[in-house]
């Protein structure tokens, strides 16, 4: 049995931990097959235990999953523990006592990527979040918090684990990390690894030498990373008071990960995918992704580490705050506007659709299976939409204030969400009772709003709604702060933006002494995530909001109304809507990362989500067709002027990865995509032969796959980047995202016979499935056989890697929306992979949750 049987967790069975740890000392001799770890740690009773006073507590339970016990001592007598699949039970003295242990573990087996693990002869360790039970028997919950001191002896010349160097020696290595942590930021790694190099001199003057550990070859890709890390040191000295805390700072790039990157203290390990990067492999998106998630997981070093969480129920607590603060960080880089619209795109393409089917979940859930699949987008994306509204409520000030209070009140503290909001109910004086909904509620809110016109005054009238799900049969009002600007027939702007404060089911807010109708621009800059249903001027709008998230957002509008009225009715694509986003076109004052947004069409699980809201049920053929119809319209309506927005956008200047540049490749690919709809992939051939920069390439690549000229240039691709993994993985998922919906499930079956489809391996398993379940009309494809595909797939990665496979079972997820036929086949498929034998934890939860009647 590889899993113990799936036991539920409850939030309401919080207990504390008996006892307190004062300190861990871990010795760890590295060998592929038998690794050793020595173990020594001091427990005391911990007086925030309420004993039961008649009965001392004399047995002691310790995590470990897969760790061979080899012998134990309490207070250098031996012991005998009872080892189960899940952990060790001892009988331990009434006081302090010390517990000392030596397991064997298999790192070279462990496939699974959880715990401590092999990744190109390197050792590395993913401990987030109870993978630290695979290492040695602890007790492994985030609420216990101790000083570690690692000693570490292998064969290899570099030897890292969390905090400062204490000996530096060949083949051996000790550190010792003064800050009290759980053991999810345990890190150590091994391996044959080159650093890049730098130093940041924080704000009180110390200096902390910063180092970017890669694999030989690698070096190239680290400048770009590395001042990602400078900026996000600084920044959080400027915008949050937040200093870094130890001497050095550490990253290193494992090939092998399950995620994006892990924030373990002063020794981040990043999926090479989300750190290394360069002009000739990466795109201006994989820039900004990396930029991103290094700012990510430095923030955590505050929120998350200094302060971390109480249980994993709180996990929003550490990770919508540090979303939320990365978004900030991006903001303030880049393009605040842009940032904001891919942002909100993203929010809609996932966790609408997470809130919207069985997965439904509130940001703080209730219970959980694995906590391993609650790392979702409504935990990330709506846990950080939920703290930027809670800023909107209370002003920046405010905001500013109570952040400051929860740094200073918690530092060193597992916390909980009460402590959160308890920071802001202290600086401001509000109740946050109601507020408290956004976390404990599932669902989307649906907000209607009307007007209505009279004398001088326009009255808005909203009315809320949220669908019941399992997870929330019966929701209440939420307060929704609802982002409101008034604009003239003129387009001048009448009211500015102001707040209004939406408490109840049903209220009504006025706006006197107008002297003519004015046009509502209603929930500006997405002041809250809610699904809006307001018949406004969309085209108004579009040619005069002065919130560029509202002028967008009126194009969006527009363009998924006229794709579900050409869906639904027939009718052809509504010419004011072509002339709107034509204008926005030309009028060259906006930024071009601005205008390529406006031109970017809603993407197919967007129109699914839409039509299943409307009451529709949403056939991905025609969604994929009525998209192609639509693109050949905006062919034929800019014909003209594309030529021209290509070359105007072309970038003459050397290549950087910056919000200016990057906006103008986006606009020129984006005429690009168009033009190759006309002139067979002239233009494409061109752009490929001529590129100097991956964004380039990757983008003239796949225009000439749509014009049917792909087969040469992926040749010649594939034999320029065979050696690049990373390039590698862009060549495998390109030739998926880029299929024709007829046979994309047949080009993923293909690409898993090439000799480089080493499917044991994250990244290359998701460029292909990733891949093939994005493609809305591919995966769903009316014989069923991108279903079956991936099911087959799942099934073979289930026993290897739990994790990666339990991720991509979110692909069946929206199975309800379709038709029966389609239901039928997934659900058939759910069930095959569910009557696996041995199915793991992991799995067999999500796929219970998602096939749940
Ligand atoms: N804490 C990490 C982050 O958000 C997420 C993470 C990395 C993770 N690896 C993981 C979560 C493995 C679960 C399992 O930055
Ligand atoms: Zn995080």
């Amino acid at each position: 049995m590889r899993d113990a049987a799936p036991q539920t967790v409850y939030l309401s069975d919080y207990t504390p931990f008996p006892w307190t740890v004062e300190s861990v000392e871990l010795h760890f001799t590295l060998d592929p097959h038998a690794t050793r770890v020595r173990s020594t740690i001091r427990f005391v009773p911990n007086p925030a235990y309420v004993k039961d006073p008649d009965e001392p507590v004399l047995t002691m339970f310790l995590h470990g999953e897969n760790v061979k016990l080899i012998w134990a001592q309490i207070d250098e007598m031996p012991v005998d523990p009872e080892v189960t699949a899940t952990g060790l039970r001892t009988a331990v003295p009434d006081g302090p006592f010390t517990w000392e242990a030596e397991v064997e573990i298999d790192p070279a087996n462990n496939t699974a990527l959880e715990g401590l693990y092999m990744s190109n002869g390197m050792y590395c360790t993913q401990c987030e979040a109870e993978g630290f039970r695979k290492i040695t028997f602890y007790p492994d919950r985030p609420d216990v918090m101790s000083v570690f001191t690692v000693t570490i002896e292998g064969p290899h010349p570099v030897l890292l684990s969390n905090g400062n160097p204490v000996v530096t020696q060949k083949h051996l290595a000790k550190w010792h990390d003064p800050w009290p942590k759980p053991a999810y930021l345990f890190a150590l790694v091994a391996g044959d690894l080159v650093a890049h190099s730098d130093s940041f001199t924080t704000m009180s003057g110390r200096d902390v030498a910063l180092n970017l550990y890669v694999r030989p070859g690698d070096e190239g890709k680290c400048a770009f990373g590395m001042q990602a890390l400078k900026d996000s040191m600084k920044w959080d000295e400027d915008v949050y008071g937040r200093e870094y805390d130890l001497d050095l700072f550490n990253i290193v790039a494992v090939d092998d990960f399950n995620m994006g990157a892990m924030e373990n203290k002063g020794l981040n390990i990043f999926n090479s995918s989300a750190v290394l990067a360069s002009q000739a492999t990466s795109t201006d998106t994989n820039f900004e992704r990396i930029e991103a998630i290094i700012a990510h997981e430095y923030f955590h070093n505050w929120t998350g580490n200094r302060i971390t969480c109480r249980d994993w129920f709180q996990l929003c607590l550490k990770e919508g705050l540090t979303v939320f603060r990365d978004s900030q960080f991006t903001s303030d880089m880049r393009s605040a506007p842009v940032k904001r619209i891919g942002d909100v795109i993203d929010l809609r393409g996932r966790q609408f659709a997470e809130d919207q089917g069985p997965l439904a979940h509130p940001v703080r859930p209730e219970s959980f299976q694995e906590i391993n699949n609650f790392y979702t987008a409504t935990i990330y994306e709506k846990g950080a939409e939920v703290i930027r509204m809670l800023k909107t409520l209370v002003g920046d000030d405010a905001y500013a204030q109570a952040v400051t209070l929860y740094f200073d009140r918690h530092d060193g503290d597992a916390a909980t969400i009460e402590d959160w909001l308890k920071v802001f109910e202290d600086t401001t004086g509000r109740d946050l009772t109601q507020f408290k909904r956004w976390y404990s509620q599932a669902g989307t809110p649906r907000l209607k709003a009307e007007e209505t016109w009279a004398g001088d005054t326009l009255t808005l009238t909203f009315t809320q709604h949220t669908p019941p799900s399992a997870a929330t049969p019966a929701p209440q009002p939420y307060v929704i702060p609802i982002a409101v600007g008034l604009l003239g027939k003129d387009g001048s702007e009448v009211a500015p933006t102001t707040i209004l404060e939406m408490t109840q089911a049903t209220q009504s807010f006025t706006f006197t002494g107008l002297s003519a109708r004015p046009t509502a621009s209603i929930l500006r800059g997405f002041s809250a995530p809610v699904v809006l249903d307001h018949a406004a001027d969309h085209a108004h709008l579009l040619a005069y909001d002065t919130d560029p998230f509202n002028r967008w957002e009126a194009g969006r509008t527009l363009a998924r109304n006229t794709l579900i009225d050409m869906m639904l009715n027939g009718t052809r694509p509504d010419p004011a809507y072509l002339r709107g986003l034509q204008s926005v076109l030309d009028d060259t004052r906006l930024d071009p990362a601005y205008r390529r947004l406006m031109m970017a069409l809603p993407t197919q699980s967007e129109l699914a989500t839409a039509l299943h809201d409307a009451g529709h049920v949403p056939e991905p053929d025609i969604i994929y067709a009525t998209l192609e119809a639509l693109r050949d319209a905006m062919v034929q309506q800019f014909q003209d002027v594309l030529p021209q927005l290509y070359e105007d956008n072309l970038v003459t200047e050397a290549y950087a990865p910056n919000a200016e540049q990057s906006g103008m490749r986006a606009l020129g690919n984006a005429a690009l995509s168009l033009l190759t709809r006309v002139d067979g992939g002239k233009l494409a051939a061109e752009q490929y032969d001529h590129a100097d920069n991956m964004t380039q390439q990757l983008a003239a690549l796949a225009n000439l796959i749509r014009a049917g000229r792909g087969e040469a240039a992926l040749k010649a691709f594939e034999a320029q980047w065979k050696d690049d993994r990373l390039v590698m993985d862009k060549w495998f998922g390109l030739q998926v995202n880029e299929a024709d919906p007829e046979d994309a499930h047949e080009v993923a079956a293909t690409l898993t016979k090439h000799p480089d489809f080493n499917w044991k391996n994250p990244n290359r398993f998701r460029a292909v499935f990733g891949s093939l379940a994005m493609h809305h009309a591919g995966f769903h494809h009316a014989s069923g056989a991108g279903y079956e595909l991936l099911a087959d797939w799942l099934i073979r990665l289930d026993p290897v890697n739990p994790q990666t496979t339990a991720r991509m079972c979110s692909a069946f997820q929206t199975w309800k929306r379709y038709d029966p036929a389609r239901r039928d086949m997934i659900l058939t498929q759910v069930q095959r992979i569910l009557s696996t034998p041995d199915l793991s934890r992991d799995t067999t939860e999500m796929l219970t949750r998602i096939a749940a009647p």
